[in-house]
């Protein structure tokens, strides 16, 4: 049986999709067999991030029966399987979001791992999406809309009876004016799974179509991301050291 870990947010742009794909390609880092499947149908981004090239079959296709999930399974150059949703609007309208909980069984044959990228909030898709998952992470901003938003998330996700494994707190820059840790973790009442700082090299990994944690390894967001992964699979990740001259001339 795989494990399904939905990336949920309350609001929307809070980084779901760049840490989907991060934590993807630092799960399989760590030899772990993971499917990343884009479940936001009406705006799917997946394919954006990592490059991916317009595919003739996609979730859509399976879940209108036109197609087996098997199909639908693309590999990625770092080894992850990603299942992508369609970006067409007429494969949007011919949508069938119903039918994910009947394919789930067949998703179960795929990889030990499958993680699943939400649209943001509580609308029809994310929640199809959530009736699916065992565990959900969710991702926010230190910003008080985005954590209220995170809160109703929470509490949803509970009432569903879902493992809320914990919160990511993404794009956080130490300023004056964001939310403290502890207030964002006394508000949610969740875990805080980790904290990923505003980084230049994840717009540099987005504009290079690729994750963060492949671009630049070394990065702040990239070693966060490998640590996240680590502690939701229970294992150790082991940050990459980067050698004398290379810190000295920053390379
Ligand atoms: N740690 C970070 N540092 C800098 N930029 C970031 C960081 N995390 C995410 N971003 C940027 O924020 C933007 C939104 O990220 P992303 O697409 O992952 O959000 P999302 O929650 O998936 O959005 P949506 O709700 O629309 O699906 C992207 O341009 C991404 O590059
Ligand atoms: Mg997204």
């Amino acid at each position: 049986m795989s494990r399904f870990i939905l990336i949920a947010s309350g609001k929307g742009g809070v980084g779901k999709t760049t840490t989907a794909v991060n934590l993807a390609t630092a799960m399989h880092s760590m030899d772990e067999d993971v499917t990343l499947v884009d479940v936001n149908f009406t705006t799917p981004n997946v394919g954006i991030h990592l490059g991916a090239p317009v595919v003739p079959i996609t979730l859509n296709h399976v879940l209108s029966g036109r197609a087996e999930i098997a199909d639908a399974i693309y590999e990625h150059e770092s080894g992850i399987k990603v299942i992508p949703s369609s970006i067409s609007i007429s494969e949007l309208k011919k949508l069938e979001e119903s039918n994910l909980s009947s394919i789930v069984k067949d998703l179960n044959h795929i990889s030990d791992t499958v993680l699943l990228d939400s649209a943001a909030g509580l609308g029809s898709e994310a929640m199809t999406s959530m009736s699916i998952a065992d565990d959900v992470v969710i991702v926010t901003n230190p910003e008080m809309p985005a954590v209220t938003d995170a809160l109703k998330t929470a509490k949803i996700a509970e009432e569903l009876g879902k493992n809320v494994l914990g919160v990511i707190v993404t794009r956080t820059n130490g300023s004056k004016s964001e939310m403290s840790l502890k207030s964002i973790k006394e508000m949610l009442e969740i875990p805080i799974l980790g904290v990923i700082p505003e980084d230049d090299c994840v717009k540099e990994a987005l504009a290079m179509r690729n994750a963060v944690f492949l671009t630049h390894p070394y990065s702040k967001a990239a070693v966060s991301y490998g640590e996240i992964a680590g502690k939701i699979l229970g294992k150790r990740f082991e940050a990459p050291k980067r050698s004398f001259f290379a810190r000295v001339f920053g390379l």
